[in-house]
Order: structure tokens, then C-alpha cells, then sequence
């Protein structure tokens, strides 16, 4: 298997992905929110890149089976039902629930990713299930290629985004033949170096220290926490489900 690494959204946007896998992370916090709201029961998720944009699909939706979601500069949007927090996503509020969502980054990333054979969304907390599900999509196929793309923030690349490729890769590669490129082989070191303690590994990443200074710690803390969900984000037809659903 080919891997590349994406470093952020607005990269993606110049990528042709035909052929690929894509596995878009947003760490902190789109991707690990997403997976969140899923596997709490919402119907779907749908990632769009502007507040207006979400406005718009809302007033077409019934409003009592539909939320909006996200953030700007990491605060919940007026208007809004939830922020970009993955804790505010609970089973009781999202179940049977379409989700709007708008991010600064995450939905940019996933938006931005084109002609991808499959998208797929991961986090720290997905990512032995993702790799799994990648392994069985690459069995039925010829091309192994597989883009990890980085959301970043505002046009950046952000390390919490480097440190879970680096966990999705030492995982693929316990299960598969890997070859990296020059970015791979760099978040794969990074990572192998620091999975005993990811918070310390994380602790000069200027996304982390943001969220931490306007009082979202504990988000950070749950984004962190590996392997203990078994949602698959898939994005097809504009919108994000469980895998096979
Ligand atoms: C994003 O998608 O821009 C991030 O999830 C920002 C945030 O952490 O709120």
C-alpha cells in the first residue's frame, strides 16, 4: 500500500484523489466530533463549508429532525444548537437527528477532498476501526493507494492532525505493506516517539494551547482518547454515515 500525507485542507483542494482511498482527520475537533455524533445515533451528518451554506440547507429541512453545529474561531455560532464540542453531542440530543455542520477546517477538509474512490473520517478514537475498514475496501481492489489528509488549521498543518496519521499508520503497517512518503515517514517517527504520552507530544501544538486557553480542555482530553469507538464515517452524496449504512 501507497501512502501520502495531505498536510492540510487548502492542499487537498489542488489534489486529484481518483483512485484513492481518502482518510481525512480533524482531530481537534471536526473529525473526532463527527464520529462522536454518529456513533451516538445521529441519522447523518452533513459537513458543509459556510455559515450561510448551513442556513440555507436548514430552512430546506424539517426543523424538528434537523441541528446546526460547528464554530468560528472555536465558538459556538449564534443561532446555532451545538459549538464544535464533541461532548455536547449526546445520545439523547443528536439520536434520530440529521447534524449541519460548519467548522473553520475539518469541513473545509472533507468538502475539499475530490474523486476519491472512498472518503473516510478518522480520529484518535476510530482509528483501529478505520483501519480495518480500509484493509477490507483495499481487498476488493487493484490501486492500494491511500491519501491521509490533514485538515490543518486556517491553511497550517496542525499536529494533532501529524500525530493521528502517525497512529493510523504504525497501525496499518502491523496489518499490511506500507510505503510512505516523505510526510508519512515524519508523523510515523513523531508518533512512535510519543504514544506513551500524546498530550505532552502535543503540548507546544498551537490549536491544543488555543483550545485549552478558551476552557476546552476536557474536549481535549476526549479527543485523545484511542481506539474505543467503532464508527466509520463515510462521506458519500454530501453527507457523512456509518459505514454500510
Ligand atoms: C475545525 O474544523 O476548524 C476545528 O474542529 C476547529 C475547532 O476545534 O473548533
Amino acid at each position: 500500500m501507497n501512502i501520502s500525507v495531505i498536510s492540510t485542507a487548502q492542499q487537498a483542494q489542488d489534489i486529484d484523489f481518483g483512485g484513492k482511498i481518502a482518510v481525512v482527520i480533524d482531530v481537534l475537533r471536526a473529525t473526532s466530533v463527527i464520529t462522536t455524533a454518529l456513533s451516538n445515533g445521529a441519522r447523518e451528518v452533513v459537513p458543509v463549508k459556510t455559515i450561510e451554506e448551513a442556513q440555507s440547507l436548514y430552512a430546506q429541512l424539517e426543523p424538528t429532525m434537523t441541528l446546526r453545529g460547528g464554530e468560528r474561531h472555536a465558538l459556538k455560532i449564534e443561532g446555532f444548537d451545538f459549538g464544535n464540542s464533541p461532548l455536547e453531542y449526546t445520545k439523547e440530543r443528536v439520536g434520530g437527528k440529521t447534524v449541519i455542520l460548519t467548522t473553520t477546517n475539518g469541513t473545509n477538509a472533507i468538502n475539499n477532498v475530490k474523486g476519491a474512490d472512498d472518503v473516510i473520517l478518522v480520529c484518535f478514537r476510530n482509528a483501529e476501526a478505520v483501519v480495518d475498514y480500509v484493509l477490507e475496501r483495499l481487498s476488493h481492489r487493484d490501486s492500494h493507494d491511500v491519501a491521509i489528509v490533514c485538515a490543518g488549521t486556517e491553511g497550517r498543518f496542525s499536529l494533532d492532525d501529524g500525530l493521528c496519521a502517525g497512529l493510523l499508520i504504525d497501525l496499518l503497517q502491523q496489518k499490511a505493506e506500507v510505503e510512505l512518503d516523505d510526510l508519512g515517514i515524519l508523523v510515523h517517527h513523531y508518533y512512535h516517539e510519543n504514544k506513551a504520552n500524546l498530550l505532552a507530544a502535543l503540548s507546544g501544538c498551537f490549536h491544543l494551547k488555543r483550545l485549552i486557553s478558551l476552557g476546552f480542555e476536557s474536549d481535549v482530553r476526549f479527543c485523545l482518547e484511542t481506539n474505543c469507538a467503532s464508527a466509520v464515517p463515510v462521506f458519500a452524496d454530501g453527507r457523512l454515515v456509518l459505514e454500510n449504512k
